[in-house]
């Protein structure tokens, strides 16, 4: 039997997956960019459903950036149908596992049908108590910070905000994941080694795990590795670690 490498007692709360290196899977096994994508979509699958298992908190896919919209209109498209269909054949299952879907990012500059899809996910889910799937889509961590500025200040018009109320809470109560645990661990597949617009806020204190095999490639042995990375980290949060 597999044994895992890591203490089930000390689980990171909340884990980001940066899923890098579709296309460069793709490349490699001569195969189209969309079927990258595709690999990457089962890829995912076990991922969640584990998470979910051990007892994960939250966990938050980047799926698309809003700098994702520049790639050539055919493989947008295929991320869009991806997208559809992983919410379409997905769903009853996350929902029977309890799983509570909420999507960073913004819904209202998608094509109606994900909107619909998407919106959906999140109606039939919400009082789902288990496992927290954040997902971005057309998400920034700047464009994030700069929509929570622009709602602190509207309630602030509307008198029902002071300057003064104005704390690293309040900021936090404005992100789309208000209520939730900071990311504790933040995996990025590929090599590469960088944030890019990912959970500014909620990575301040982040543990990063940067794996070399791409998305595709990435299995739940390799997600159990990231996870017994992070509990060999000492996190100090600034401070100094106990005597
Ligand atoms: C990065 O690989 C990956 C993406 C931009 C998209 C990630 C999307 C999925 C895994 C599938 C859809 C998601 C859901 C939730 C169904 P890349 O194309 O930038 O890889 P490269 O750097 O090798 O080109």
């Amino acid at each position: 039997m597999y044994a895992v490498p890591f203490d089930p007692q000390h689980l990171p709360r909340h884990v980001g997956i940066i899923m890098d290196g579709n296309g460069r899977w793709a490349k490699k096994n001569k195969l189209k960019i969309a079927l990258g994508h595709r690999a990457g979509t089962e890829a995912l699958r076990g991922i969640i459903r584990n998470s979910s298992d051990i007892g994960i908190q939250a966990l938050s896919l980047y799926a698309f950036s809003t700098e994702n919209w520049q790639r050539p209109k055919a493989e947008v498209d295929a991320l869009m149908g991806l997208l559809l269909e992983f919410f379409q054949s997905e769903i009853d299952e996350l929902n029977e596992r309890n799983i509570r879907i909420l999507i960073l990012g913004e819904k209202d500059e998608l094509p109606p049908e994900q909107r619909l899809a998407l919106n959906r996910a999140e109606i039939r889910t919400f009082p789902n108590t288990g496992l927290r799937l954040n997902i971005a889509i057309n998400y920034g961590g700047r464009a994030e910070l700069t929509r929570a500025a622009r709602r602190m200040a509207r309630e602030a018009v509307d008198g029902l905000l002071l300057p003064e109320e104005i704390n690293e809470a309040a900021v936090e109560n404005h992100l789309y994941t208000a209520g939730m645990p900071d990311v504790d661990l933040l995996i990025r597949t590929s090599g590469e080694m960088r944030l890019s617009n990912f959970m500014l806020w909620q990575c301040a204190y982040a543990e990063f795990v940067f794996p070399q095999k791409l998305w595709p490639d990435f299995t739940l042995e390799d997600y159990h590795a990231c996870i017994a990375q992070y509990q060999s980290r000492s996190r100090r949060w600034g401070g100094r670690e106990a005597e």
